[in-house]
């Protein structure tokens, strides 16, 4: 399975940078650390991550406007065909245009249990408020600050006489264990197929006249009357020896699904059996699913069987 794709962005020591490098040489591992970026190009991490062989890319941030700052960032990451992007320790308020670019493919580490202590001096306001414990989260990143939903969070306990510094030395012992944790879970939740499935589901059912049924011990979905109902798209996992879990759906024609097998190999397969009556597997188990894709390709599936009476509606649904 091609490991995912991971880009991580520093503004200083880059000591969860090295986290993630390092709990990524496992085998097991399901992410790789294709780039380490940065906007100071003094960052103690970049030197670090040169001499392990991962390739940086440094702009300062001072005198440019942050929407040119962000662009420049994006296009480095993009160049190294990143799945994902990790801010580690980037103190930098990014522009929302960059956070819609990476939604749902950008995480951050933050010194707090959020909702709590959003912003800086974490560990100190912990501290003023009498906490009895501290932490560290793992958030994606939305265009709020320090907002976006939760996906793992450490709590570390207080202890009397802390003080920010010891406080923050200990949080750091557990940032260095949620973030290679939850971005490893985070990546692979592709390879979940009840996950996968769900997703499926949630648009093949919602195209009109549709429902769920089991075809050869697989969940297949049709349009039309239950009883005359027609298939357009089958949940496939991993069938007759392929590694890959997909949906099936229907093509124009046996040239077509050759062609697109042949030159997109990691996003298209031809299933056994099916693939001979032009049905084409798109596979899901991968990072970096375009999940609006999925949906055009399940509306063609779905249209080339419909019945022109439901199709017709739909059409003139799609004219207002
Ligand atoms: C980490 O503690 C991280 O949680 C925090 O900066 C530190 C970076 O240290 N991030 C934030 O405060 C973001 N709002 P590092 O460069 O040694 O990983």
């Amino acid at each position: 399975m091609a490991k995912a794709r991971v880009a991580i962005l520093i503004s200083g020591g880059g000591t969860n940078m090295a986290a993630l490098l390092y709990a990524s040489k496992a085998d097991t591992c399901p992410y790789e650390i294709v780039l380490v970026a940065s906007n100071d190009p003094d960052a103690a991490g970049l030197k670090l991550a040169k001499a392990e062989g991962i390739a940086t890319f440094s702009k300062a941030h001072k005198g440019m406007e942050r929407a040119e700052h962000d662009m420049i960032m994006d296009m480095a990451i993009r160049t190294h065909r990143t799945d994902y992007v990790a801010l580690a320790g980037y103190m930098r308020i990014l522009t929302p245009e960059f956070v819609a670019r990476w939604e749902g493919r950008m995480l951050n580490i933050h010194p707090s249990l959020l909702p709590k202590y959003k912003g800086l001096d974490t560990h100190q306001r912990a501290l003023d408020a009498g906490d009895s414990h501290g932490g560290a989260s793992v958030h994606l990143v939305t265009a709020e600050l320090d907002d976006g939903p939760v996906l793992g969070q450490t709590a570390v306990a207080i202890i009397a006489g802390d003080i920010s510094e010891s406080l923050s030395a200990r949080v750091k012992l557990a940032e260095y264990q949620l973030y290679p944790r939850v971005l490893a879970d985070y990546v692979s939740r592709y390879n979940n197929a009840d996950w996968l499935l769900q997703k499926v589901e949630g648009l093949a059912l919602a195209l009109p006249e549709t429902h769920a049924r089991a075809s050869h011990g697989s969940a297949g979905f049709r349009v039309g009357s239950e009883k005359s109902g027609k298939f357009f798209a089958y949940f496939s996992v991993q069938h007759h020896g392929s590694d890959a879990i997909g949906v099936l759906v229907k093509t124009g024609s046996i040239d077509e699904l050759e062609t697109l097998c042949e030159q997109q190999p990691e996003i298209y397969w031809k299933p056994a059996f099916y693939g001979a009556s032009g049905w084409i597997g798109v596979r899901l188990n991968r990072p970096g699913v375009d999940w609006d894709h999925v949906h055009e390709w399940l509306e063609r599936s779905w249209r080339s069987v419909a019945p022109k009476s439901v199709t017709k509606l739909m059409d003139v649904a799609e004219e207002f």
